[in-house]
């Protein structure tokens, strides 16, 4: 401040007050473009990394790679379940279950892959779970984040009621401790393969769906898939920027 005052009487006195001025404003003002700028280019990552550091995440124990029911006994066991007991489920099955839809694989030859295949890797499925009844996980929305294996806590509290009322009613959605929402983003495979991408899309959905089916059998755990819901409802519930396809009702 001191050397502020001196800088300005000094130019004062030598008559070259009005020059020292315009340059003072001139750098003042270039420290203040140059800060907006950064905030203005680098805003919107830095407010998504805030997000995605700030938000509750749970973490999974690493998947199971074995066990005790073959492929062949849980597809000749595998059944719709439209009813469900008050028993939880435990973080780790939850775990279990999103891995086995959408979970990172071994690395395959372009790179790491999934549990499911993907047309061009694209993609394009998301998995939400609306958690009800999880064992030492609060009642809420989270998403599955496949690279860190975890869930991402969306929003807080029960919408299991909304969801049943969302899909026509169907009860058994409210009952299920757990539902898996999957939900596409069409943009991720269309932008590749134009119109034709909207049937991959659909069938990759199916691909997820039946490999939480069958890991779902083979952990003894009741499943069904919906596909009759209010699309505009679920997602406006679920604030998803993606297109709800299935909802999958899970528990003992
Ligand atoms: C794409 C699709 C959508 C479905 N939607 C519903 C649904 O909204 N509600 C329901 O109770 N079952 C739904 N189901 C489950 C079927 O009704 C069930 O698979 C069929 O009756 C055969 O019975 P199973 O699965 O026990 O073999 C759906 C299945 C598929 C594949």
């Amino acid at each position: 401040m001191i050397s502020f005052v001196c800088f300005l009487s000094w130019d004062f006195q030598k008559g070259g007050f009005i020059i020292r001025v315009t340059i003072l404003c001139a750098v003042l003002s270039f420290i203040l473009f140059f800060s907006f700028s950064c905030d203005f280019l680098l805003g919107d990552d830095q407010e998504l990394n805030e997000q995605k550091n700030e938000a509750l995440r749970i973490s999974f124990d690493l998947p199971q790679k074995e066990g005790d029911v073959s492929v062949e006994e849980a597809l000749y066991k595998r059944v719709s379940s439209r009813s469900f007991t008050d028993k939880p489920l435990s973080v780790d099955t939850v775990g279990q279950l999103l891995w086995a839809g959408q979970g990172v694989n071994i690395d395959g030859v372009s790179g790491a892959t999934r549990t499911s295949p993907s047309a061009g890797a694209t993609y394009a499925i998301d998995l939400y779970v609306l958690a009800g009844n999880m064992n030492e996980v609060a009642a809420g929305l989270y998403k599955y984040d496949t690279t860190e294996h975890d869930l991402i806590q969306l929003a807080s509290g029960k919408l299991d009621e909304e969801l049943a009322s969302a899909a026509l009613g169907q009860g058994f959605i409210a009952e299920a401790p757990v539902n898996i929402v999957l939900a596409a983003v069409y943009d991720r495979t269309v932008s590749r393969y134009r119109e034709r991408g909207e049937r991959y899309v659909h069938m990759e959905a199916a691909h997820v769906a039946q490999n939480i089916s069958l890991q779902a059998e083979a952990l003894d755990i009741g499943s069904v898939i919906v596909g009759a819901f209010d699309d505009e409802e679920v997602a406006s519930l679920l604030q998803l920027e993606a297109e709800p396809l299935l909802i999958i009702p899970l528990g003992y």
